[in-house]
């Protein structure tokens, strides 16, 4: 053999001895598998070093290109086999690594997902409405900002009237107002639907208000009205009994007394029996002994109303009611002061699991 085989044959051997460590130290990185790729690029690349070796087989003698060729064909060989062989093991290396970190323990106990809750006025508001749709009550929406003209002139309730200072507004010039109650919405609807009328209407009231446990500025009322050609107050009283005991309970007892409403004649203010004592305890914090707790307001609706609304007083009768929404959940959920519902306490709402008609936990002095 001559020098120039042996020296070939060397570089060939040392190529094979370089790329074999090279590859140990690429196996054995951190990053394996990239390093494993930048050493296939190496020496098994386009201008690898094997396919170099591979390229210089032609440039050699004829009689030792055989010999020469065998043995770079062969490191080649070794060395692609070497490599394979690495990169499976690091591959599958990886791949354990990967089930190990996203092994899902199935035994752990689950996360719950925090369940919002409905607030006691929505609730209390989606159960009246509830109530009366079961009664053939239609639920309508009407404007907040309101003329002075629905509020109160087409409510029999002209300018100068003392019945105004039943309703402390908060004026936006000298016609628009936000509305005091929802019952403008009567005329309203009179207007726009042809009778016979079965609406409830629910909406915000706005009034300017001593703040106190039972007041707010801005609270949520719940309106009604029946419009037929033979309504009478007995009905007024079925319909409203009826709803006290879908929302109170079936042993529900009802106590109509006069009231005054300028929109109403008769007008009448609704009870229902305790449903915490039952009215036998002097003490009930509920209703204060009385044995009685105040719903609503209510009435036959004034002939002026049914005209302003366009409907003939001498063919159309029909009556009227108006509640306070949260008057209705502070005695479903036992909430002693209407100012808590809009206070944003969590732990109100939390409470709302208790269900309907305990006696109130909850007072402003003390919350839970
Ligand atoms: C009225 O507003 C009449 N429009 C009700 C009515 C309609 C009577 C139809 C006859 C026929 P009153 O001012 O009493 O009535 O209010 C009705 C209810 O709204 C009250 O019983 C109370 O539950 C609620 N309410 C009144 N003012 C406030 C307030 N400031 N904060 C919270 N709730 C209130």
């Amino acid at each position: 053999m001559d020098s120039a085989t042996e020296t070939g044959t060397d570089s060939v051997a040392s190529v094979e001895d370089a790329g074999l460590a090279d590859l140990s130290q690429a196996a054995a990185s951190d990053d394996n598998v990239a390093a494993l790729e930048r050493w296939r690029l190496e020496y098994l690349g386009g201008h690898g070093k094997a396919t170099l070796l591979k390229r210089s087989i032609g440039q050699q003698p004829p009689d030792q290109r055989k010999a020469y060729g065998m043995a770079v064909q062969a490191v080649a060989a070794r060395l692609d086999d070497a490599y394979r062989a690495e990169l499976e093991r690091a591959r599958q290396a990886a791949l354990a690594r990967q089930l190990e970190s996203e092994r899902i323990d199935v035994t752990l106990p689950g996360r719950t997902p925090a369940m919002g809750l409905q607030h006691p006025t929505t609730r209390a508001l989606d159960a009246i409405l509830a109530a009366f749709a079961n009664l053939g009550f239609q639920a309508v929406e009407g404007p907040e900002v309101e003329w002075d003209f629905f509020n109160f002139q087409a409510l029999n309730i002209p300018p100068d009237h003392p019945a105004r200072d039943m309703w402390d507004t908060l004026w936006i010039d000298d016609q628009a107002l936000l509305r005091t109650h929802t019952s403008p919405m009567q005329v309203r609807t009179m207007r726009q639907q042809a009778p016979p009328l079965r609406i409830v209407i629910p909406g915000r009231a706005y009034r300017y208000e001593q703040l106190d446990a039972t007041h707010e500025s801005q609270f949520f009322q719940v309106e009604g009205l029946l419009v037929d050609e033979r309504s009478t107050f007995a009905d007024l009283k079925g319909v409203l009994t009826d709803f006290a005991r879908q929302i109170f309970g079936e042993r529900r007892r009802t106590r109509f007394r006069c009231d005054y409403f300028p929109f109403v004649e008769p007008g009448a203010e609704m009870a229902i029996d305790c449903f915490v004592c039952e009215g036998r305890d002097p003490a009930c914090r509920v209703c204060r002994g009385s044995g009685w707790l105040e719903i609503l307001g209510a009435g036959m609706v004034h002939p002026r109303v049914l005209e302003y609304g366009g409907y003939n007083p001498s063919r159309y009768r029909g009556f009227a009611f108006g509640m306070g929404a949260e008057r209705i959940a502070m005695l479903r959920y036992g909430i002693e002061d209407i100012r808590l519902l809009y206070q944003n306490d969590l732990r109100l709402l939390r409470q709302q699991r208790v269900p309907p008609a305990l006696p109130p936990q909850w007072s402003r002095e003390s919350p839970p």
